[in-house]
């Protein structure tokens, strides 16, 4: 009997969602370029299972029952066109390849087409949940050749998360490089959720003084409000282990993020689209500070150490700050949900949000209760511009107002950094005041540039230029928006 589907790369993404495909009876096929990693897996962790291993790559081709499906999970980059120009003379029109990897959409949609004009059919999918996730049941964000999804739809919707309904967290994202633009977006707002809960974490630690254990015991409370999450979750695992000392490891941890560029990329993405995904790119733009730490050592001998001290009581600041920390992660999936809509409609995806927060509601980082609800708010209407708007979501911003601005007022005032709660914040004042100061930015770029501008009293799209100073002209400068 031949296999089902061919994975490549047995690293330990690749091994463990191997195990999970046969876990759901499928025969794998597995293969990596390097011999003893395959024999290695075939005595290791697949002994006893039904998978089978191929040395070559032809050997993984002739394994394959048709049309063959085989899924890179190797490095992103140029490792992953590699295998492809590879496979590619020894495969068969209709035959499907997907990479599994954390892949920048446009090199999928590139992928895409070129290997359409060969007949081949490719398909670039998120996969999110780290080991575990891969190994019992990852969110997965496919696209690209729609043609290619009944073929893998039956082994990737049984191997995903499910959502408490028994629903598949994998579902058809769109054409081109939709699945992998999904999964960017899903990790920007990683970095935000992850931004927001160690900006709560510093105010409870340096402003309200609080113990690790007591940290740990909010994080737990937390866990069983609307903030319910896996990142919430393993926050207040984090914050009581102890080392061998019987210290808190987490302040043993050097104060400097890394990152692989998908937060970046996101960040990238919508500078290029024009929308403001403020939340998103300040917390890239935190792990970039932190990881400036001599230069910020060096600057606190400079400026002296600041005190942050919050004085007042203590559980009314925690409940402060858990409102605080929930309308800006409201701020941020409404964000990263218009820089989606934005992509949608200029790459002709037309992305299903509701489907795109299912998918997201189990088995990967950010999965949380909150996805039920903005499903349910993209159910009520699927062309919602703003999260925001809808009902459930405007109360709980209503609601905790109060509490943000005096959380956000507070950190400014004791010097706490709190990048991404405060600009979610002054995103929404932003977005909810109907005249913002841009009138006076375009009479300064009509007065240096004669850029010009429109006017209220007029119709839209008439443009004006005025001689501001008597000596500049009456000639205007083309107008154009990038
Ligand atoms: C996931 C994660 C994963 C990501 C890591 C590291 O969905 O399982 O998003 O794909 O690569 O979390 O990301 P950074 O190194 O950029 O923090």
């Amino acid at each position: 009997m031949k296999g089902d589907i061919g994975v490549i790369g047995l690293a330990v993404m690749g091994q463990n969602l191997i195990l999970n495909m046969n876990d759901h009876g499928y025969k794998v096929v597995a293969h990596n370029r390097t011999a003893e990693k395959v024999d290695e897996f075939l005595q290791g962790p697949a002994k006893g299972t039904n998978i089978v291993g191929a040395y070559s790559l032809q050997e993984l081709v002739d394994k394959l029952e048709s049309p063959r499906k085989i899924m890179l999970m190797v490095r992103a980059g140029y490792v992953v066109d590699s295998f492809i120009d590879k496979l590619v003379p020894l495969l068969d029109k209709g035959d499907i390849i997907i990479d599994g990897g954390n892949t920048n959409f446009p090199d999928t949609n590139r992928r895409v087409a070129a290997l359409k004009e060969k007949g081949i059919h490719f398909i670039g999918s998120g996969v999110s949940g780290g080991e575990e996730g891969a190994r019992f049941g990852p969110s997965i964000m496919p696209g690209g050749s729609p043609e290619a999804w009944p073929f893998v739809k039956p082994i990737f919707q049984a191997i995903s998360a499910k959502t408490e309904n028994n629903e598949p967290c994998c579902d058809w994202v769109g054409n081109d490089g939709a699945g992998h633009f999904v999964k960017m977006v899903h990790n920007g707002i990683e970095y935000g959720d992850m931004q927001l809960i160690t900006e709560a974490y510093q105010f409870m630690k340096d402003g309200l003084g609080m113990t690790h254990d007591e940290m740990q015991s909010v994080f737990i409370e937390w866990n069983k409000t609307e903030l319910n999450s896996y990142l919430v979750e393993i926050t207040s695992d984090i914050l009581g282990y102890k080392d061998t000392d019987g210290e808190p490891l987490v302040e043993k941890i050097l104060d400097t993020a890394g990152q692989k560029g998908t937060g970046k990329w996101t960040g990238i993405n919508a500078l290029d689209m024009g929308i403001p995904l403020t939340l998103i790119t300040e917390s890239v733009f935190a792990r970039c500070l932190s990881s400036l730490k001599d230069q910020r050592v060096e600057a606190e001998e400079l400026f002296g150490k600041k005190k942050s001290i919050v004085e007042g009581d203590k559980q009314v600041w925690i409940e402060a700050l858990r409102q605080a920390l929930l309308a800006s992660k409201i701020i941020s999936y409404a964000q990263g949900f218009m820089l989606m809509r934005e992509a949608s409609n200029e790459n002709g995806w037309d992305l299903n949000y509701g489907n795109v927060a299912l998918m997201w509601r189990g088995g990967c980082i950010i999965r949380s209760a909150f996805l039920s609800n903005i499903r349910d708010a993209y159910d009520i209407d699927p062309e919602l511009s703003f999260l925001g708007s809808d009902s459930y979501f405007k109360g709980i911003l209503e609601n905790s107002m109060s509490a943000w601005r005096k959380v956000a007022a507070k950190s400014m005032e004791v010097g706490i950094p709190m990048p991404s709660m405060t600009s979610a914040l002054t995103f929404l004042d932003g977005y909810t005041t109907a005249r913002l100061p841009a009138n006076l930015l375009q009479a300064q770029r009509d007065y240096f540039g004669a850029h010009t501008y429109e006017r209220v009293d007029k119709p839209k799209g008439e443009f004006f230029h005025t001689n501001w100073t008597g000596k500049g002209g009456d000639v205007s400068s083309t107008t154009y928006n990038s």
